[in-house]
């Protein structure tokens, strides 16, 4: 296929999750656009991450309340550390992929959400995790990322989530449980295992109200 007619081009050909199931070399990196507007009023664009966001990923992290990294890494974590932006920016697109969700503020574009999958040891299941910024925390971007990465990780073979939380993470767990009702809570102390099944997820998550069509398509 050539780049003109293809839903996917190469950008930076990286594998750096190296002890998955599936090795990938050279792999392409998809191209994934979902515009959606929050009741608010904001425009919000859902895409993958890419080795360009480094810069982007700190700041956003940087501004996240203690809570929601408490609530995201259940521990207090501190600055994203350069072995960290790797991880989370250097995707394969495959075995691990990421998504942010951006908005455009004084003519700069800045992540506001983030939503990733690793894939484990058993290549039909995988590990999910969000984050929102403070700020624009209810106004749907979680579902939306869930719902993409849903998308994304089913077309990739995986048929579960598993998410580590923390009890009291009520949010979350809602806007799972929304997605698949049948889902599993192991409850350990003050931590729980849940177990999402994609395919649920994948259709049961409300797209955004006004969201413009879902599509997969090379760049301009
Ligand atoms: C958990 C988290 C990712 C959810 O993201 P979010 O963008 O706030 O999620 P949503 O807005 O899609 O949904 C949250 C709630 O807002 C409601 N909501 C959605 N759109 C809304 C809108 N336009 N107006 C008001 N409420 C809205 C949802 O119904 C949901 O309600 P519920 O909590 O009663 O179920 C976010 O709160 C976060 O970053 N928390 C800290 C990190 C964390 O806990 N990560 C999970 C562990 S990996």
């Amino acid at each position: 296929m050539n780049r003109d007619n293809s839903i996917f081009y190469n950008v930076q050909p990286e594998v750096r999750e190296t002890n998955t199931k599936v090795a990938i070399s050279n792999h392409p990196v998809p191209y994934y656009l979902q515009e959606m507007h929050t009741l608010d009023g904001m425009k919000v664009t859902i895409r993958l991450i890419t080795c360009n966001d480094k810069n982007q990923l700190r700041e956003f992290h940087a501004h996240l309340s203690e809570e929601t990294r408490y609530l995201r890494y259940q521990y207090f974590k501190g600055d994203l550390t350069e072995s960290d932006l790797d991880t989370f920016c250097h995707v394969d697109y495959f075995n691990a992929l990421g998504l942010v969700a951006e908005a455009e503020k004084d003519g700069q574009k800045n992540i506001i959400g983030v939503g990733r999958y690793v894939r484990l040891n058993d290549p039909q299941i995988a590990e999910m995790a969000f984050v929102v910024q403070d700020s624009e925390q209810r106004k749907g971007i979680g579902t939306q990322l869930l719902r993409h990465l849903s998308i994304l990780a089913w077309e990739r073979g995986i048929r579960y989530f598993i998410g580590e939380l923390l009890r009291e993470n009520g949010r979350m767990i809602n806007i799972l449980r929304k997605s698949d009702p049948e889902m599993n809570q192991l409850t350990e102390g003050s931590g729980c295992t849940i177990t999402l099944n994609v395919e649920d997820a994948k259709e049961n998550t409300p797209a955004a109200w006004n969201a413009s069509t879902c599509f997969i398509k090379p760049p301009v």
